[in-house]
This record gives structure tokens, sequence and C-alpha cells, in this order.
């Protein structure tokens, strides 16, 4: 797959995924039971799938554009550092998640907010990226720097689609496709999402 098509592919997946922590984290703040299963798959694919490939792989492909496009530096360095604030941060909200799942008492709304905090943070950092780091990349990365960058993170597969899909993101993937067929999402969704790049579970 092209590069620039597999990149904006997975920003489209997280957007959807974010949607889903926004979802559940709002039911928890309204009162309603919230899902806490579905919280902590959402977190963890963001922690094992985008902290553990996507990013790698970004750092890489940044590393090498910074050469190219000297005036990116300040923002690739920026998003580089991005990279380690939505993984910290991910696992702050994944512990108080677990906390509240196995009974802790705490303001349901410390999660809300952590959550929400969490989303907006994660969405500005992918626009950044595809505003402002995209187009430099298409331009200026040659097919060796894109195989040095595919290169710096095991292929995993995604685990939510096609022969990859973990049987642990059952539910999450269902939700995901409930959301695929449900009507126009109204939130400011991430520029892939808005370009209308679709994903259906099956990978297809
Ligand atoms: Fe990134
Ligand atoms: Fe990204």
């Amino acid at each position: 797959m092209n590069p620039i098509k597999a990149w904006l592919e997975e920003h489209a997946y997280f957007d959807r995924l974010l949607t889903v922590l926004l979802e559940e984290a709002d039911a928890l703040n309204a009162g309603d039971m919230p899902s806490y299963e579905l919280l902590l798959d959402v977190i963890s694919y963001l922690r094992d799938y985008s902290d553990q490939v996507h990013h790698p792989r970004e750092d890489e492909a940044f590393r090498r554009l910074a050469s190219h496009s000297p005036e990116l530096r300040p923002t690739l360095a920026r998003l580089h550092q991005e990279h380690r604030v939505i993984a910290e941060s991910g696992e702050r909200l994944r512990e108080r998640v677990e906390e509240a799942a196995a009974g802790a008492v705490m303001p349901r709304a410390a999660i809300q907010s952590a959550a929400a905090t969490f989303v907006v943070y994660y969405r500005n950092h992918i626009a950044t990226e595809e505003n402002e780091v995209l187009p430099a990349a298409a331009r200026e990365l040659s097919e060796e720097d894109w195989a040095a960058a595919r290169n710096a993170a095991p292929s995993l597969g995604n685990p939510l689609v096609g022969e990859s899909a973990n049987e642990r993101f059952r539910n999450l993937r269902r939700r995901i496709a409930a959301e695929a067929v449900s009507v126009p999402r109204t939130h400011q969704g991430s520029p892939a999402t808005s370009r209308g790049l679709s994903w259906r579970p099956d990978g297809s």
C-alpha cells in the first residue's frame, strides 16, 4: 500500500477509537454505566499498536525528513516529544480506568476529564502531522526512507482487522462496526476522517 495512504488510514482507525473512548467517558460522567472493558480495549490498542508500532515508524520517518526539510525540524521535534506524552498519559489513563473497574472510589469526572484531554491532545497531534508533515514527507521521502520507517517497528498486523485480528478486541470491533453504519458524526474528526477515508473492521 502507498505509505501515505497507509499512514492516513491508521490515523482514521485511531480517530474512531478516540471517538469510542470519548463516548464511554461521557457516559461515565453522565451517570450511565460505562463499559470499562471497552475503555480498556481502546487504551490497550492505542498503547500496544500506536505507541509500539505507529509512533516508532513515524519517529524514523521524521528523523529522515528533518534532513530533507530543515524548516520542519521544530515541528518534527515537537511531534516526537508528543509521542512520549501520549504514551505516558495513555498509561495514566489506563491505571485510572483499571482502578475504577476494580471498584476504587474516585470521581467519575476525573476520568472523564482525563479522557477528554487525552482525546483532544491526540487529535491535535494527528492534525499537525497531516497538515504540516505528510505533504512534505510525500514529496521528500524515498522508497528507502519509507522502508526504513517500516522496519523501525515490528509488523504485528493491525489487531483490529483482517487475519491479524485479535480475539481480545472482539467487542471493540463490533462497536466500531456499529459506529461505521450510524449517521455521520458531528464531532470534529481528524483530517483523515473528514477526507472520507473509510475503514471497515473486516479490513476490506
Ligand atoms: Fe505521531
Ligand atoms: Fe501519527
